[in-house]
Order: structure tokens, then C-alpha cells, then sequence
């Protein structure tokens, strides 16, 4: 079996990512600083196929020699998001950008990339009409340039995919609340109300599951996909705030959704995507935006708020 490295792999998607690849018998090593003090991989540690390396990508000493053992590497590690970006840039420098360069260096031309870059370099859209992969790219945050720089870079290699994920959104053993869909539902469930800036803004949304599914999708199709950008969302999931609110309503009638433009969205991220390139390789997402709501829901119930409070 071929030998994957996944950097960041105890993260948001790489946990899911990981046990997803595990329980399919491919030989894993993650490597990953557990930022977080995650514990996401703890229930997978009894397989003999999964290796752990705790460290930091900004180690070359540390990481090259796992980056020159493996056979593919999905490279995960990152600040993520414009806001943690903002907060740290030369973190951000270092771990988003530095590190791929140096994977660039370290690489032989027969090992694979297959590497999440992301579509809110969509920017502000066309207007309403398709963002597809040749859509023109407006990314305004660091964060988002970064991911456009070393998108342009790992493409001028042949062994390479990149996948442009939409919104992630579900459950994961590492829980990320400050995604769109993930923050919204827990808000409409701890709170009951929101309060909506740029409400008629669309994006498009991609269930975590799916994101598994996808990469692993890459690596069975890789000689046929290679070489290739491909956007990863669901198609029937272009939905403004205002309408993903009123999504969530229907299993949660109490919400009440109020908008006041408080705020403005760095990247002002504001398109519709077409997913119709992932398609035609064969590639159909399983999960859908209704799914993904009442999955939150339930991770609610789970996750309470009362850690720093009497009540
Ligand atoms: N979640 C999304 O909606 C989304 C969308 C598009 C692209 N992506 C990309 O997918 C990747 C994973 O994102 P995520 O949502 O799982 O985020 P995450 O923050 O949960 O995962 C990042 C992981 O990297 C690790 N990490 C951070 N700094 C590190 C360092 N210096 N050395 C080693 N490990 C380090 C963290 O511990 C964490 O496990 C990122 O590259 C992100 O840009 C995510």
C-alpha cells in the first residue's frame, strides 16, 4: 500500500481525513504540532497502518525526512482562516507558505501533492454567474493570498492536485466552530438569534465527510485527475447567509435571524461555483446541507457551554 503523509492531520478535515484513509488499510503518518491541544486521533492510535510524528512543518529538520519517506503527501498543516492569519502573518508566512516551498524543494518529480487550496479566492464573483476553475481569482486577505500563491507554485509540477474545497461544514473529533455553517447552527441552537451582515452574500458548502471522500476519490483516480484544479462543493448548495438561516429554521422554527451590516467580510466572499469538473470524474458528494444541520444540531446537545459558567 502506498505511504501517505498527511501534515496537520489531527485538524478539522485531517482527522476525519485520516480515519477515513485508515479504516481503507492505507499506510499513514501524521504529522502535527496539535496546535490545539486536539486529542482527535486518539481512537484511531490502536491501528498498526497509522504513525504519528508531533512536530512543526517549520522543522525542516524534522520534517523532510518524513516528506522523502511517503509516496503521496496531502499537506494540511496551516493557520486557517483570514482572521488567525491577520493575528499572526509571520506564523502564517512561515507555516502556510514557507513550509509548502520547502515541501516544493524536498519532492521528487514521482511523488504526489494532492493539496486543499480554497474558493473564497472567488472573491466577489461574476455577478451571479458560475465561478468555475478559470474564473478570474480576487483574494484580499492574507490567508487567501497566500493559498493563491502556493496554489500557482505546486501546479507548475506534474504529480499534483488541487482541490478548491467550498465551506466545510459537519462534526469532527477537532471541531471548528468558526465556519459559516458550523457557527450558524450552533448560534441558532445556544442563542436562538443572529445577527446577519452582507445576508444576500452566497457561498457554497462542502460536508467534511465529503472532503474524505474526495481525497480519497483523488488518490484511486489519481493518473486521470492529476495536473488538474478542481473546485469541491455541492452543486445544490449555493445559498446566501440569509438562505442558509432559513434552512437551519426548519429544524430550529425559534431562530430568529436579524440583519444590521455591523461588519464586512474580509475577503468579500460572494460567488457561485460550479462543481461540475469534480463531477465529471466521478465524483458525487454524499452529504447534503440538511444533513449537516441536523448532524450540528446534535453535536450541540454534546458540546456544552457551560464550561466557564456557574449555569
Ligand atoms: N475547513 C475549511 O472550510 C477549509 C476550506 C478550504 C481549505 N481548507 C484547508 O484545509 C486545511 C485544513 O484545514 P482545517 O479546517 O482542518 O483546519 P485546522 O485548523 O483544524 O487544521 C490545521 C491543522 O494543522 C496543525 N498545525 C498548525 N500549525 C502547525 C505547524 N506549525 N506544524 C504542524 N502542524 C500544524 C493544527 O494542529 C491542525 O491540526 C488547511 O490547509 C486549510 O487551509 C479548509
Amino acid at each position: 500500500m502506498e505511504k501517505i503523509l498527511i501534515t496537520g492531520g489531527a485538524g478539522y478535515i485531517g482527522s476525519i481525513l485520516a480515519t477515513h484513509l485508515i479504516n481503507k488499510g492505507y499506510e499513514i503518518t501524521i504529522f502535527d504540532n496539535f496546535l490545539y491541544n486536539q486529542t482527535s486521533l486518539l481512537d484511531i492510535c490502536y491501528k498498526n497502518n497509522l504513525h504519528i510524528v508531533n512536530g512543526d512543518v517549520r522543522d525542516n529538520h524534522k520534517i523532510n525526512p518524513e516528506i522523502k519517506k511517503s509516496d503521496i503527501i496531502i499537506p494540511l498543516a496551516a493557520l486557517v482562516g483570514a482572521p488567525i492569519c491577520k493575528k499572526d502573518p509571520k506564523g502564517s508566512e512561515d507555516i502556510n507558505k514557507n513550509s509548502i516551498f520547502n515541501l516544493l524543494e524536498n519532492i521528487s518529480k514521482n511523488q504526489t501533492i494532492i493539496m486543499p487550496t480554497t474558493n473564497s479566492a472567488y472573491g466577489g464573483g461574476q455577478g451571479g454567474v458560475e465561478c468555475d476553475e478559470n474564473s478570474p481569482l480576487n483574494p484580499i486577505s492574507k490567508y487567501a493570498l497566500d493559498k493563491v500563491e502556493i496554489e500557482k507554485k505546486i501546479m507548475d509540477r506534474e504529480n499534483t492536485i488541487s482541490l478548491r474545497l467550498a465551506t466545510v461544514f459537519g462534526m469532527s473529533p477537532r471541531m471548528r466552530f468558526d465556519l459559516l455553517v458550523n457557527d450558524f447552527v450552533r448560534r441558532a441552537y445556544l442563542d436562538r438569534f443572529i445577527v446577519l451582515f452582507e445576508s444576500h452574500f452566497k457561498r457554497n458548502y462542502i460536508h467534511v465527510k465529503d472532503v474524505a471522500n474526495c481525497f480519497e476519490h483523488c488518490l484511486e483516480n489519481f493518473s486521470q485527475m492529476k495536473t488538474n484544479i478542481y473546485n469541491v462543493g455541492l452543486s445544490d448548495a449555493n445559498l446566501s447567509k440569509k438562505e442558509l438561516c432559513e434552512r437551519i429554521k426548519k429544524y430550529k422554527p425559534d431562530f430568529v435571524v436579524l440583519e444590521s451590516e455591523i461588519e464586512k467580510d474580509i475577503d468579500q466572499r460572494n460567488y457561485v461555483v460550479s462543481n461540475s469538473k469534480i463531477e465529471s470524474t466521478g465524483f458525487k458528494p454524499m452529504y447534503n446541507i440538511d444533513f449537516g444541520i441536523k448532524e450540528i444540531l446534535k453535536g450541540c446537545e454534546i458540546l456544552s457551554k457551560k464550561q466557564y459558567s456557574n449555569i
